[in-house]
């Protein structure tokens, strides 16, 4: 008998199929038992029936316990009434682990419950879904900067420094002294683009930030991309563009996932550039009229995100923030240097922060005198100076989160469930 996925049984329509897979729900008559398979590709529904198989496989059918794993062979056939169009008649039904009882039952469970439960969370249809537009996000990514010929590069995770400010930094012991968890690939994608030119890197990097709100992880993955020429305004439409491409990538290729999601997609729809654009100064005078009580030259708060993105059916810029409250790397704007040319990019939907960039300093007097205001350590970045030395260009770049992504593109109310297993504030298991 040929071993199919179920993902293949079109192909295999009134033939006799070996599939092997997991019972995540059955009911019987009496006379006859439905049972609902999923092996990862689909799920299908088997119906036996007890006067077509032999009294072992009927036994074995009575036996069934939710999350079982069996091997189940029959004819499989289209059928209307069935979510994936197929069904199988099944001739053999062979346990090969018999389940203990489940414990994600069909009654609600509390968020903490199932995150204890997280390694068999995994297995519901809404997980999957949500595992499968990541994966959707993260090729869609990928072939957007192929096609526009950036380089895929890898930064280091271990790293001697921060390149995010020392507040969030996780360390550990690295023999006989400490290295520090990566924040962003950026500075290293920066020795790369003055390598390679356009450069990006994809991967886990780690804050440790003491937040427990509905967007903050200790790990996430981020994509950093970087471009030596480059400078502020075609960095910004450079994201403009890479979100339109996932966007309209998503919308494409997963309708399924998003229905099961039941995402409204009518707000991704709108998703079209030009996105529009605000100063900071203006994002804050905003968002005091829209009742937030931040204060000129303070940071948006992850409320603050969310009140302004109500306003928003479109992902917004954010650009020329106080040079004070931003990293170290940021260029000033020539026609005020207390700004720089960064932006960040909110989503709508009440989202908030998905993108953070910015446009490099590359002069290296400029750069040594924004390490003494920072009070960084020169030695430890002597290698990034040298970039300065040695046919210094401006350049621009920016990181992407991928769970705050997704959760976006999935309509999720908190990043928790958009990575398997989620580092969060207290919860480091399973
Ligand atoms: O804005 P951030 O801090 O920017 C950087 O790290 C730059 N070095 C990137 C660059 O220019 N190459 O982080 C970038 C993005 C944020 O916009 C957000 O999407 C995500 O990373 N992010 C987090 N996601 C989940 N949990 C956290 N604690 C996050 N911190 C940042
Ligand atoms: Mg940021």
């Amino acid at each position: 008998m040929k071993y199919i996925l179920i993902s293949e049984v079109e192909k295999s329509d009134n033939q006799e199929v070996l599939l092997k897979a997991w019972v995540f729900n059955f009911r019987s008559s009496g006379k006859i038992y439905f049972l609902q398979l999923r092996d990862g590709s689909g799920r299908i529904q088997a119906v036996i029936s007890k006067d077509s198989v032999a009294a072992e496989v009927w036994q074995n059918c009575e036996n069934l316990t939710i999350e079982s794993s069996v091997e189940v062979s029959g004819k499989v056939y289209a059928d209307q009434r069935s979510a994936s169009g197929y069904e199988m008649q099944v001739s053999d039904l062979r346990i090969i682990q018999r389940s203990e009882e489940y414990p994600i039952g069909k009654k609600e469970h509390g968020v903490d419950f199932l995150l204890d439960h997280r390694h068999l969370w995994l297995r519901a249809e809404r997980q999957t879904a949500i595992i499968k537009i990541r994966d959707e996000i993260i090729w869609l990514m990928r072939s957007f900067f192929r096609n526009k010929g950036f380089i895929l590069t890898d930064t280091p995770i271990l790293t001697s420094t921060s390149s995010e400010g020392t507040t969030t930094l996780f360390s550990t012991d690295y023999f006989d002294e400490t290295a520090y968890l990566s924040q962003s690939g950026q500075l290293y994608l920066e020795a790369l683009a003055m390598s390679l030119g356009r450069v990006y890197d994809f991967g886990p990097t780690f804050r440790a930030e003491k937040s427990k709100t509905r967007r903050h992880m200790m790990e996430f993955w981020m994509l950093d991309a970087e471009a030596a020429f480059m400078q502020h305004e075609q960095n910004i439409e450079l994201q403009e563009e890479l979100i339109v491409y996932v966007v309209s990538g998503i919308l494409k290729n997963k309708l399924t996932e998003l229905d099961i999601l039941q995402r409204d997609v009518a707000g991704l729809k709108k998703v079209k550039a030009p996105f529009t654009r605000l100063k900071y100064e203006e994002a804050v005078k905003q968002l005091k009229k829209l009742g937030s009580d931040i204060k000129m030259g303070n940071d948006l708060g992850a409320d603050d995100e969310t009140i302004l993105m109500k306003e928003y059916d479109q992902p917004l810029f954010i650009t020329h923030y106080p040079a004070a409250i931003k990293a170290f790397y940021m260029q000033p704007d020539p026609d005020n240097p207390d700004v720089v040319l960064c932006n960040d990019l909110l989503a709508p939907e009440g989202y908030g922060e998905i993108i953070g960039g910015s446009e490099r300093i590359w002069d290296l007097k400029l750069l040594q005198k924004k390490f003494k205001e920072h009070k960084l350590p020169t030695k430890e970045f002597e290698w990034y100076f040298d970039l300065r030395r040695y046919g210094s260009v401006p350049h621009s770049g920016f990181g992407i989160g991928l769970e705050r992504t997704v959760a976006w593109l999935c309509g999720l109310d908190h990043v928790r469930e958009t990575i398997p297993f989620p580092r969060l504030l207290n919860r480091l298991r399973p």
